[in-house]
């Protein structure tokens, strides 16, 4: 027996007596339930799944800290949801350690070296969505491993511990809820279309609750990042099957783009809102601008002087969301290849005149409100929020863009590919997945990053922890971190309220207002007396928050899906 070996059966051996010692052998991948909130002293894991969160508190209880419990909870969803939790899509890491450093990890996917701007265009000039959204063409170099990688200097733990339980799950298999098996159901045309090897998500009779759902092909590439760590991605078997899948799929990721890729450090935005410090993630995700913009815009106003959900309130906040997402169209893309001028457009001055024409009681349009003037300057992802008794804060949002990615899965590697180059401007005026608009800023080039929305947030408050949230949902992210951060600081909502309560979203185009089923109707009647076109839509993201007051740890998952909260 060699050493590796020996140390695989002590890190299972001291992983069985942890859950014994936890008195939680009654967990398994077979028999799990979901729940919805918990709170404790010493900790707080809140994600996508059942399974996922408890890889995820099983390693703080072990004595890993947030980041040792980010990294397993996320492989754990790359195994046990697949829709979006991922090792072939990208995301972004924020965190705000113990000793009050903040840090912001972009792994955000990038565009492969023979990607050109008309790639998407036929020969008539015309976008062809199918081929952004869809197949091998439509993924961008994938990040997800790097990231975890990166972030791994921040850990405690052996990156081999960490892996070790979505090795399992993948490996022996666990079973699917109902919303798994309905959607592996609805994607099953895709899949069979975008494979030529039948990927594991495909069988002859449809998926149903309960069904085990085993991916030995996942689990092995899970090994090989086990034992070689980034080159068991980047480069070797994984690397080697990932770009023969791209060959045999008209495809255009090289070796040379995976062995390039590199995950990003950058500066977290940070503003202030009501004495509250507001950390953000900042470009290529759009999320920490977005909500910095909205919240500078709002906090002229008296709101919570306005009644929760009133017209007056929807109002306010829609024209809001109008100019911020005009910005977004306008100005923002890879701030690495582009000049984004984040200075004037978060300027408090610059948000002053932005509401200049707002008009109380009367519908803006976004044929007349565009983007601000400014002088040239000198549904699928998934969310995990997790808090450590040592006060660190980890806030990961990732994705594979829509639900199942491009529907590509690695032959041979058992993962599926991300859609993100969707997520670039592939025409200007023609919207993407999300409807969203875009324009030179967000112009497709090799080696940049595509324009995200994903709105990873920590708040403080005296400087510490007071919240820790995020939500998957394309363009309605920011605008629902927004709602979700006027509703607490403002509404002083509990955290299941900001959570489950009805959400509304406006993003400039199309020019209506999106809501929920159970928002008051009476504020969308009044709106719609306003002059706002207004359309129900299904639910608006799964958003996973932390809320850490008086020495109590809460975490609480959406409603909305199967996501599943734990706390000690
Ligand atoms: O980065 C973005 O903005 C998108 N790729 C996020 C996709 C997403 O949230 C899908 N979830 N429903």
């Amino acid at each position: 027996m060699d050493d590796k070996s020996i140390k695989n059966i002590i890190l299972s051996l001291t992983a069985m007596f942890l859950l014994l010692q936890n008195n939680i052998a009654q967990v398994t991948p077979y028999k799990y339930q979901i729940n919805k909130k918990a709170e404790g002293k010493n900790g707080a894991v809140v994600s996508a799944h059942p399974l996922a969160t408890l890889a995820g508190i099983e390693i703080l209880k072990s004595g890993g800290n947030a980041f040792d419990a980010a990294i397993a909870t996320q492989l754990a969803l790359a195994v046990v949801y697949p829709g979006a939790g991922n090792l072939g899509g990208g995301g972004f890491l924020l965190a705000y350690t113990a000793n009050k450093e903040m840090i912001a990890l972009d792994y955000r996917e990038k565009a492969p070296s023979r990607s050109h701007r008309n790639m998407y265009l036929d020969s008539a000039g015309n976008a062809q969505t199918n081929l952004s959204q869809n197949g091998h063409l439509a993924s961008g170099v994938p990040g997800t491993v790097s990231g975890l990688f990166e972030a791994h200097q921040y850990a405690t733990l052996p990156f081999e511990k960490l892996i070790l339980p979505a090795i399992e799950l993948a490996e022996k298999g666990f079973i699917i809820t109902e919303a798994e098996a309905r959607n592996l159901n609805n994607a099953r045309k895709d899949f069979i279309r975008h494979n030529s090897i039948t990927p594991v998500f495909v069988r002859d009779i449809d998926w149903k609750a309960g069904d085990t759902l085993i991916q030995k092909d996942l689990a092995a590439t899970l090994k090989r990042i086990s034992k070689k760590g980034l080159n068991g991605f980047y480069r070797g078997k994984t690397a080697r099957l990932l770009v023969k899948e791209m060959k045999r799929g008209a495809g255009i990721i090289m070796r040379n783009d995976l062995r390039s890729y590199r995950t990003i450090k950058r500066q977290a935005m940070v503003s202030d809102y009501r004495g509250y410090k507001i950390i953000g993630m900042p470009l290529p995700s759009s999320g920490g601008l977005l909500i910095q913009q909205m919240l500078g815009m709002i906090s002229d106003y008296n709101v919570s002087a306005l009644n929760y959900q009133s017209p007056e309130m929807t109002q306010l906040m829609t024209e809001i969301e109008r100019r911020a997402y005009a910005d977004r169209a306008h100005f923002l893309g890879d701030a690495d290849f582009i000049k984004v001028p984040v200075k004037k457009l978060t300027s408090p001055q610059y948000l002053k005149e932005r509401m200049n024409d707002f008009i109380p009681g009367k519908a803006g349009s976004s044929t007349t409100t565009t983007h601000g003037i400014i002088d040239p300057e000198s549904e699928e992802t998934t969310h995990l929020s997790i808090y450590d008794k040592w006060g660190n804060a980890v806030s990961v949002t990732t994705t594979l863009n829509g639900n199942y990615g491009s529907k590509t899965v690695v032959g041979g590697a058992g993962f599926l590919m991300n859609n993100e180059m969707d997520d670039f401007s592939i025409k200007p005026g023609v919207p993407n997945l999300y409807g969203a608009l875009g324009t030179e800023a967000n112009a497709i080039q090799p080696g940049k990053r595509m324009l995200s929305s994903m709105t990873p947030t920590i708040v403080l408050q005296n400087e510490v922890p007071l919240l820790v949230i995020g939500t998957p949902g394309g363009t309605t992210i920011p605008t629902q971190i927004f709602q979700s951060l006027i509703n607490l600081i403002d509404f002083k909502l509990s955290l299941e309220e900001v959570i489950n309560n009805p959400k509304f979203h406006h993003q400039w185009f199309p020019d209506m207002i999106f809501y929920e089923k159970d928002f008051p109707s009476t504020t969308i009647e009044t709106m719609i007396k306003m002059g706002y076109e207004c359309k129900q839509r299904g639910p608006i993201g799964r958003t996973e928050g932390i809320l850490i007051k008086n020495g109590i740890i809460q975490a609480v998952g959406d409603k909305r899906g199967d996501d599943h909260a734990e706390a000690f």
